[in-house]
């Protein structure tokens, strides 16, 4: 699948089986998702322009590589992009933190929008999404949506499962965002949940269930 990115890295690999297992306390769960955000970030982030600037050290002027003044800001679909934003900005402390508050209608399981709030400048940002779900693909269609039409240009998208029926419904609806995941599972069931999945992300990280 092209545009997609599945990580294949043995300590997201590996969070990620713990991650799924029904056993897992909801404490461990909230860390884990951050953990793997953290982990994720790492690689997502390896097409940031560079800049050479000088540093004097203790002991000579070194020539060093720093971020060319990339401006970021992590946009969470909430509830569960929630978990993941911490494990973001441990990484990028300078991104701003926008927030889509959307759910799932459970009978058509069509996005609802409730909540949308971004940093003033977000126009001159680039913008990750994140969410641990892309099932059917309609929040982060309808996120990536709602960013364009405020005119952000530059979206890539950072889910730790999805599910073929979601990235292909995203390819075609946004072909030009790039689709960061841990896992490409194996289907939808009907009830729109990620086989083998991991449940619902945002009851696991707030313990609402
Ligand atoms: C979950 C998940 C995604 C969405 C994915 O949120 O966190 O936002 O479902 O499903 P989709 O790709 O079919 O749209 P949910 O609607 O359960 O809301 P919550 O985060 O508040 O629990
Ligand atoms: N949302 C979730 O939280 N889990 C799924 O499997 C699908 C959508």
């Amino acid at each position: 699948m092209s545009n997609v990115m599945v990580f294949d890295h043995p300590l997201i690999q590996h969070k990620l089986s713990i991650l799924r297992d029904e056993h897992t306390s909801v404490k461990e769960f909230r860390e884990l998702v951050s953990e793997i955000a953290k982990l994720m970030c790492y690689e997502a982030t390896r097409d940031l322009p560079l800049e050479e600037v000088k540093v004097k050290t203790p002991v000579a002027e070194a020539v060093c590589r720093r971020i060319a003044g990339k401006k970021l800001a992590i946009v969470p679909i909430l509830r569960a992009g929630l978990g993941m934003v911490d494990g973001m900005v441990d990484m990028i402390p300078n991104a701003k933190v926008g927030h889509i508050g959307l759910f799932r209608d459970p009978e058509t399981l069509e996005p609802v929008k409730y909540y949308f709030k971004m940093p003033p400048d977000i126009t001159e940002r680039d913008v990750i999404v994140v969410d641990p779900m892309l099932a059917t693909g309609g929040s982060a269609i309808a996120a990536v949506s709602f960013l364009k039409e405020e005119g952000v240009k530059n979206i890539k998208l950072m889910c730790i499962i999805a599910a073929p029926e979601g990235v292909e419904a995203m390819q075609k609806a946004h072909p030009d965002v790039e689709i960061f995941a841990a896992a490409l599972d194996d289907h939808l069931n009907d009830h729109g949940y990620i086989v083998p999945g991991l449940g619902d992300a945002g009851d696991r990280i707030f313990g609402t269930k």
